[in-house]
């Protein structure tokens, strides 16, 4: 299959466009590297260094015909989304309503889009959260994420584009970014390695879902095969707190380090967990890597 993985140079797609090609498609990348990395994108995929939002993509997609679009290109930190809404809807919403737009031109069948289960759900008020659990964002990049989804279901009305929807949890492993400010695992194992001192925000008490990289794969290459407008969570159902995850990287690197808390973070959801059931159902897909297993990996790559 000729596809196209749409921020093929960062932390989650880089591990897909390496699926990909494993796979024996043909993969294109497309990525600004605001964030991803030039040393992440596989030496056998076709790069093009280009924000989602230029006019020349459509030019890309003439000349390549894509069968698939695989788009995880997007601005992702919640935090910066609630400093400027207006910098994530540019990416989020301008920068994806310019590649759907190349789809139609093109004659694109099919696309898989990243979104986020930890997001668009906002507070929950039933744990885990299902797919039919209410929408509420409580962030502008929660609200891109699902307005992403309201254009999906127009595409495929309008002009028979086939999506799934992937609303991932908290995706951690290799090559995601130690410096930002998302991605607890990768912050507090860099620190850690490093013998500096963790930051907690807030009492630590609250929990997300943490997802292994792999399992988030593996969801990716088995939509490959589906075009029937599905919306799936990847999660693995299980709740863990900070501090949970802060003793676990604390004794598997052996850092001895106390805890230590900041202020909470304004705006900060408390509780996050969702339901993989229907991915199970629908994709055959279910989580293979346990907490424990996925952090061992996660810091002998950091190591
Ligand atoms: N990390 C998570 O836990 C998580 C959870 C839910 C959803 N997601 C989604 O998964 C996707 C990938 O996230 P990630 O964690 O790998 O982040 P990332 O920042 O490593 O990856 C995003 C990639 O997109 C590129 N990019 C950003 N804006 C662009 C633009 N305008 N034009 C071209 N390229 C652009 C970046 O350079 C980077 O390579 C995002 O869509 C994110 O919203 C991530």
């Amino acid at each position: 299959m000729k596809i196209l993985v749409t921020g093929g140079a960062g932390f989650i797609a880089s591990h897909i466009v390496d699926a990909y090609i494993q796979a024996g498609h043909e993969v294109t990348v497309l990525d600004n590297l605001v964030t991803g990395k030039k040393e992440n994108i596989n030496p056998k995929a076709v790069f093009y260094h280009l924000d989602i939002q230029d006019a020349q993509v459509v030019d890309i997609f003439a000349k390549h015909r894509f069968d698939l679009v695989n788009h995880h290109a997007a601005q992702m930190d919640v935090r910066r989304s609630v400093e400027d809404p207006v910098y994530d809807a540019r990416n989020n919403v301008l920068g994806m309503l310019n590649i759907l737009q190349a789809c139609v031109k093109t004659g694109v069948q099919r696309f898989i889009f990243a979104s986020s289960g930890g997001a668009v759900y906002g507070e929950q008020v039933t744990f885990p959260a299902d797919e039919r659990h209410q929408t509420q964002p409580y962030s502008p990049y929660g609200i891109t994420k699902l307005v992403g989804e309201k254009y999906l279901f127009f595409y495929a009305l309008t002009y028979q584009l086939g999506y799934t929807i992937l609303r991932y949890a908290n995706v951690y492993g290799p090559r995601q970014n130690p410096h930002g400010e998302a991605g607890v695992v990768a912050i507090f194992c860099r620190r850690l390695l490093d013998g500096q001192q963790p930051i907690i925000f807030g009492n630590g008490e609250q929990t997300r879902d943490f997802v292994y990289v792999k399992d988030v794969v593996t969801a990716n290459v088995k939509a490959l095969d589906r075009k029937d407008n599905e919306i799936l969570n990847i999660g693995t159902s299980t709740e863990t707190t900070i501090n949970e995850v802060y003793e676990h990287l604390n004794a598997l690197i052996g850092a001895g380090m106390a805890q230590k808390h900041g202020p909470a973070k304004e705006g900060e959801q408390f509780r996050s967990v969702i339901d993989y059931g229907y991915a199970k159902k629908v994709l055959d897909w279910q989580p293979q890597y346990d907490l424990q297993t996925g952090l061992k990996e996660t810091v002998a790559y950091f190591q």
